[in-house]
């Protein structure tokens, strides 16, 4: 196991800008990002790195030019001025398009690194980067790491443990440093079924009371909740785009005329008041989505939004959670919203679904859903554990019609890690392909493919 961890992520990318991601250490408190571009011309920024934020830094790269590749290098030493530079890592980027271009990219989620059988899967880490190589932009739907596995993650420097653990394997940092990433929260990167309301099981207060970590049920969680938010602001947001302001983690970007918007769907979570997001995230999207309304929208939440599971615990289909579910079918049926796309994690099994969509009015519309997860996994959910078809009304008089497409489904039973998998999805206009390639095997070819027009 590599236990240096990451020292290079490439977040953000615009046509003419890319935010590079950095972790130094107390010997190495100044990051330098070398950009070399087709020409052989080099420029290069420094940043100060300090203690309080874990030694990590993020690089704003400006003045880029669009479609083009460069050649990154980053470096860290104890100064400005010092010669010695160490910790170095090459990474690369492409800057995005200005106008309509094909598109590729990776969606996967759920990167465990764990204990007995399910431990570290160098394999299945390769194989993912080798699926990206070549892809220009990745697509991170939730659970970057487990922070609340073995060990259960309850300080500040346990969270940031976990990631040099998960990021330190050597395929996870070539998917980190080969061109944009763009990521967004799950549970486990804080504790399993994280909500602002939650609360930890019995057993696990008494593991943490073992730790010298006891206290009242409630302050225990709220400062458990805080380093593991303040872990994920160090490692994932901080090279995201901030759409929104700072405290903001939900977020949109594009790529040509591809439009995403990235959902928060863990952080805002509040069971009691029985939402998933805040009504500020609700209007931010729906104001997204009119304001792109002829092109391809992509909505990433790490839950599915299409696809029912039998026991709808979590999901956009709970009991908790399906009122603002129903507001968004009503705002795509009242507003005609064609051309929506969901992408998601989190399920443990990869898969295609569509839902029909027609308004009180009688129109109709599809709008379809890609799941991609996990990439190195435990605990499979079979095909049995999903509605392959389910249909309902929303108060507001939308109907609604789920279809799985049976051909595209790859999971299994709890203990088969076979079907571990990503996907890799090819835009051409408002032509959309994907396959999904297994990480655990020996397979070259993809496991399922399919496509559709948007
Ligand atoms: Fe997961």
């Amino acid at each position: 196991m590599n236990l240096e961890g990451p020292r290079l992520v490439v977040g953000h990318v615009t046509p003419n800008s890319a935010r590079v991601w950095g972790r130094g250490d107390a010997e190495n408190r100044v990051m330098f990002v070398k950009a070399t571009g087709p020409d052989g011309k080099s420029r290069e920024e420094s940043v100060q790195l300090s203690a309080e934020d874990g030694y990590t830094g993020v690089a704003q790269l400006d003045s880029l030019q669009p479609s083009t590749q460069y050649d990154l290098e980053v470096a860290y030493a104890a100064s400005t001025e010092a010669p010695a530079r160490s910790l170095s890592r090459r990474g690369a980027v492409k800057t995005f398009p200005t106008e309509a271009q094909p598109c590729t990219f990776l969606l996967n989620s759920c990167n465990f690194h764990g204990w007995g059988p399910f431990r570290s899967n160098r394999e299945a880490d390769l194989r993912r980067a080798e699926v990206a190589r070549g892809v220009d932009l990745v697509i991170h739907a939730g659970d970057q790491v487990y922070a609340d596995k073995a060990p259960f993650s309850f300080t500040l420097e346990d969270f940031r443990k976990a990631y040099v653990r998960t990021w330190g394997q050597p395929g996870t940092q070539q998917v980190l440093a080969g061109q944009a990433n763009y990521m967004l929260a799950d549970d486990h990167e804080v504790v399993n079924g994280y909500a602002q309301d939650g609360q930890l099981t019995g057993m696990q207060r008494a593991a943490l009371w073992l730790r010298g970590h006891g206290g009242p049920r409630e302050e225990q969680y709220q400062r458990l909740a805080q380093n593991g938010l303040r872990a994920f602001d160090e490692f994932q947001s901080a090279h995201g785009p901030k759409s929104y302001g700072e405290n903001a983690r939900y977020y949109h970007f594009s790529h040509g005329v591809h439009q995403f918007f990235a959902m928060d769907t863990r952080f805002e979570r509040h069971n009691g008041k029985r939402e998933m997001v805040s009504e500020g995230q609700l209007q931010a999207l729906f104001q997204w989505m009119s304001e792109h309304r002829d092109q391809p929208k992509f909505i990433i939440t790490s839950s599915p939004f299409v696809l029912e599971k039998k026991d709808a615990e979590e999901k956009w289909s709970s009991p908790e959670f399906s009122g603002q579910r129903e507001r968004i079918l009503d705002f795509m049926a009242q507003n005609k919203m064609e051309k929506v796309v969901f992408l998601c994690g989190d399920i443990h099994a990869s898969a295609h679904a569509s839902m029909q969509i027609t308004g009180k009015d009688g129109h109709e519309l599809v709008v379809h859903e890609l799941c991609a997860s996990p990439i190195n996994g435990t605990l499979m959910r079979s095909r049995s554990q999903f509605l392959g078809e389910s249909q309902g009304t929303t108060p507001g008089g939308t109907s609604y019609k789920i279809e799985l497409n049976e051909d595209s489904f790859l999971g299994g039973t709890t203990l088969d890690t076979s079907n571990s998998a990503v996907m890799k999805i090819h835009l051409d206009g408002s032509r959309l392909n994907y396959q999904i390639y297994r990480t655990r095997t020996g397979d070259q070819q993809p496991a399922r493919q399919g496509g559709f027009t948007i």
